[in-house]
């Protein structure tokens, strides 16, 4: 049986303003379609409480079905270096996941039993994400979810894809973000005209967080006791 948590449409786990923003009434709609605005971090578009019991639903159901991502530092951007100040650094990150790609994929099939990917794949999540992106966005777009427990992060990247041809002109992420009060902080920094400046928390409890990317971020090590936790529901929209 499915689990109650999850409503079929993404539109039912929305507080009122993010209704407004669905309905297209709220100055936040098209906020991404600015060209200053690459990022936004917003903490009442989602019903609180509702979103508090999806976070318990995750954790009880889900924390142990996920795949572990480990992408050190390669010890060789140290010793392999030939020149001063040469650093190179690629993309590294700690934390836990569920990748759709395939059904076979670890903890796919338990969350579709709950009700995560039908919620996720509802039409209001992406009515949703075209409010913020104020453009249309095509169908049939990739989940992931994410679980960041202590010391998980991600290091600098920028979630540009030159090979993919659909991807390659810039796209759209929506992250529904859901932290644990035994969170103490967890930061995103991301650069504006070049230079890491910006700095958002993202240690909210039912957080929605839009990216129009690619542009350079990292995501700090979570900070908190031995169980916090930090879900990322994360919606990834091509341009229609
Ligand atoms: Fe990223």
């Amino acid at each position: 049986m499915r689990n109650t948590a999850f409503p079929k449409e993404f539109e039912d786990l929305l507080s009122r303003v993010g209704r407004r923003v669905l309905a297209g009434t709220h100055p936040l709609c098209g906020a991404l379609a600015n060209p200053r605005t690459r990022f936004l971090a917003q903490d009442d578009l989602l019903d609180r409480t509702k979103a508090q019991r999806v976070r318990r639903v995750l954790e009880e159901n889900l924390a142990d079905k996920l795949e572990t991502i480990e992408k050190p530092i390669p010890p060789d951007s140290i010793w392999g270096m030939r020149h001063d100040y040469g650093e190179r650094l690629p993309k590294t990150s700690r934390a836990r996941t569920i990748y759709f790609e395939s059904r076979r994929e670890p903890g796919v099939k338990p969350a579709e039993k709950l009700g995560l990917v039908r919620m996720m794949r509802s039409q209001s999540f992406r009515a949703f994400a075209e409010a913020l992106a104020g453009r249309k966005l095509a169908s049939g777009w990739g989940l992931q979810v994410l679980r960041y427990g202590p010391g998980d992060y991600a290091g600098p990247h920028n979630d540009h894809h030159p090979e993919n041809k659909d991807a390659k002109g810039g796209y759209i992420d929506l992250h529904l973000s859901l932290a644990s009060p035994a969170v103490a902080h967890q930061w995103l920094v991301y650069s504006r005209a070049g230079h890491f400046s910006e700095i958002v928390s993202v240690a909210r409890p039912a957080a929605v967080t839009a990216y129009r990317l690619p542009f350079w971020h990292y995501t700090t090590p979570l900070v908190g006791k031995p169980n916090a936790a930090r879900w990322v529901l994360l919606g990834t929209f091509l341009y229609r």
